[in-house]
């Protein structure tokens, strides 16, 4: 059985999680608008990974015998300014659900639930990734600028993304 401060706090989670969902649906749209159609793609993957993160933490409530609640999940905005605009706030967004993460993690920690910490260190390190590819992205931009062709090389490249669905056995062996 799950600690109640534990559930509400994966609860929680689950409600970024699914506002991180909006956010990148938000930009997939906003992009495709713009013509990058390869970006959207790559937001619009992102969009599905946040909801498998959704899921996977709903699911392990679940599995814990807590009860799901979910909540209200505040609109994003629908304008993000030039590329890199739009990947600085892909970072700056990351990093702060880094910092949820960690806050979740701590909760475990507080709580000695350990399962929970094992479960979590997948999302730990998940976090490490979703930083590198936001960080990748914009390094690139900081070369080729918002303009020119190699805009379109890089949205050509971004199109080849696919949802890969996290799987339990990734949970539990991923780092
Ligand atoms: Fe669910 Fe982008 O972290």
């Amino acid at each position: 059985m799950i600690s109640v401060k534990m559930q509400d706090a994966i609860n929680k989670q689950i409600q970024a999680e699914m506002y991180s969902a909006n956010l990148y649906l938000s930009m997939s749209a906003y992009c495709e608008l713009k013509g990058v159609k390869g970006v959207g793609n790559w937001l619009r993957v992102q969009y599905q990974e946040e909801m498998a993160h959704a899921l996977l933490l709903l699911d392990y409530l679940k599995e814990r015998g807590g009860k799901v609640q979910l909540a209200q999940v505040e609109a994003p905005p629908a304008d993000f300014g030039t590329l890199t605009e739009v990947f600085t706030k892909v970072l700056e967004h990351e990093r702060h659900v880094t910092g949820l993460i960690n806050q979740l993690y701590e909760v475990a920690i507080q709580e000695k639930d350990f399962a929970a910490q094992i479960f979590l260190q997948w999302f730990v390190n998940e976090q490490v990734e979703e930083e590198a590819n936001a960080t990748e992205i914009l390094d690139k931009l900081a070369i080729i600028g918002d303009r020119g062709v190699d805009i379109l090389y890089m949205d050509k490249e971004l199109s080849t993304r696919v949802f890969v669905p996290p799987s339990i056995a990734a949970t539990n062996s991923n780092g």
